[in-house]
């Protein structure tokens, strides 16, 4: 099977839960709005190497400063585009929030987008999905 089906009605503000697709690890976090905002800011995004993700590809309906098809709702391949690695969600006030892989020390924020000076190359890639329902992704 090609696919893995997710039901994110109980996924509260804050919270991420890991499903396999693939192989992958996959996050699904429901970002609090606070990280939303975070994600827009010019001091965390000055500091990111590759803001809009020109340098990966990507699905087309993920090309927004979200990378995602709702804002609140995170999808990425949770595997560290330095070794492949698990990055740990790390959850913090205002620009606090970020992905930290533990490995080499590598820094995304909450869309999987990398920071500058750090060992992974690339932001998390984000697989296919789509939302059968307001509450199920598919993912695949
Ligand atoms: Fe993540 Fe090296 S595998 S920093």
């Amino acid at each position: 099977q090609n696919f893995v089906d997710i039901d994110i009605s109980s996924l509260k503000a804050g919270q991420q839960i890991t499903v396999t697709w693939q192989g992958h690890p996959v996050f699904i976090l429901n970002r609090p709005a606070e990280a939303l905002q975070a994600l827009q800011d010019s001091n965390l995004v000055s500091r990111l190497r590759d803001p809009d993700s020109k340098e990966l590809q990507q699905p087309s309906y993920t090309q927004n400063w979200h990378r995602s098809i709702r804002p609140e709702t995170a999808v990425l391949i949770g595997s560290c585009t330095h070794l492949g690695c698990v990055p740990t969600l790390k959850l913090g006030a205002k620009l606090g929030s970020f992905y930290n892989c533990a490995c080499h020390g590598s820094r995304f924020d909450l869309a999987g987008r990398v920071y500058k000076s750090v060992p992974a190359p690339y932001n998390l890639p984000i697989p296919p999905y789509t939302y059968l329902k307001p509450n199920i992704i598919r993912i695949g």
